[in-house]
């Protein structure tokens, strides 16, 4: 409030903590263009489901108050569940609907974008950010936040950065430390499958049906990973394509290596 009433521009990056590469990429825009950039800290229970991995979900409240701190950001706010949830629970919940939180992660995640909507929403309220930064790795819920900021005209503008990559492709997640060695290897699939139909593309295919299949046979010659979706929708607004696509286009796909479950996408301009 300090900071907001002396005139100073606030950036928020909301993360769930044991942060990587990829959130460091977020909060170093934010410092790059705000006067005042806060780190939110917080493993949400309400975007789990019943038999994901809440409990397990990696922490590291020392380490990530560290490279916040060494990368510039003014402040980490680290609530506890009971302060953001007093009661328990919420009485109100902010939600998306309609064909944005429906498809997707949304299909095998029953629930994750309220619950997501619900704390960025109470997030924005405590902090008062003038810009929110989120990563295009989780790309359906940049949007989904992006969609609920115009729709309740909240005043604060959606920045989504770039997936920032290991050399080998891999996308940055927290959830890679859960893969062991050989699920390691395998999860490159993902990232691999995606450049491989990137390839395709600049070859010429335009054909939606047989670039997913494309995708699907690659995943699928990897036995370690057990496919989730691999699906081609408009960018940025996610909205079915017919059977030839053109313009600006997202791929995504979703697999899980033991308790793992990984996602990772692919934007082009066709
Ligand atoms: O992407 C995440 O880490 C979380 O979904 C977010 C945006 C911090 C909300 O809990």
């Amino acid at each position: 409030a300090e900071a907001r009433s002396a005139g100073a521009s606030i950036g928020l990056v909301p993360t769930m903590g044991a942060l990587h590469e990829g959130h460091g990429s977020l909060i170093r825009a934010a410092c790059a263009e705000n006067d005042y950039v806060v780190v939110s800290n917080f493993v949400n229970p309400t975007q789990f489901g019943p038999n994901e991995d809440l409990d397990a979900y990696p922490r590291d409240l020392a380490g990530d108050c560290r490279l916040a701190r060494e990368i510039g950001a003014q402040a980490v706010f680290a609530p506890a569940v009971e302060e953001m949830y007093p009661s328990g629970t919420s009485a109100t919940w902010v939600e998306v609907e309609g064909r944005l939180t429906s498809i997707l992660c949304a299909r095998s995640r029953p629930g994750h974008f309220r619950g997501v909507t619900t704390v960025v929403a109470k997030l924005f309220n405590i902090v008062g950010p003038c810009r929110a930064y989120f990563g295009q790795k989780d790309g359906q819920q940049a949007q989904v936040a992006a969609r609920m900021v115009r729709d309740l005209f909240m005043p604060v503008e959606i920045r989504i950065m770039p997936i920032v990559r290991e050399a080998d492709g891999l996308a940055l997640s927290s959830r890679n430390a859960y893969l062991n060695p050989e699920e390691r290897t395998a999860a490159l699939i993902l990232s691999t499958a995606l450049k491989g139909a990137e390839e395709l593309m600049a070859n010429g295919e335009r054909n939606r049906g047989r670039i997913i299949s494309f995708i699907v046979e690659e995943i699928e010659k990897e036995p370690l990973g057990s496919l989730d979706y691999a699906e081609i929708y408009s960018f940025p607004d996610l909205e079915e394509l017919p059977e030839t696509i053109e313009g600006s286009i997202f791929i995504a796909v979703a697999l899980k290596f033991g308790r793992a479950r990984l996602i990772d996408n692919l934007v082009v301009n066709l």
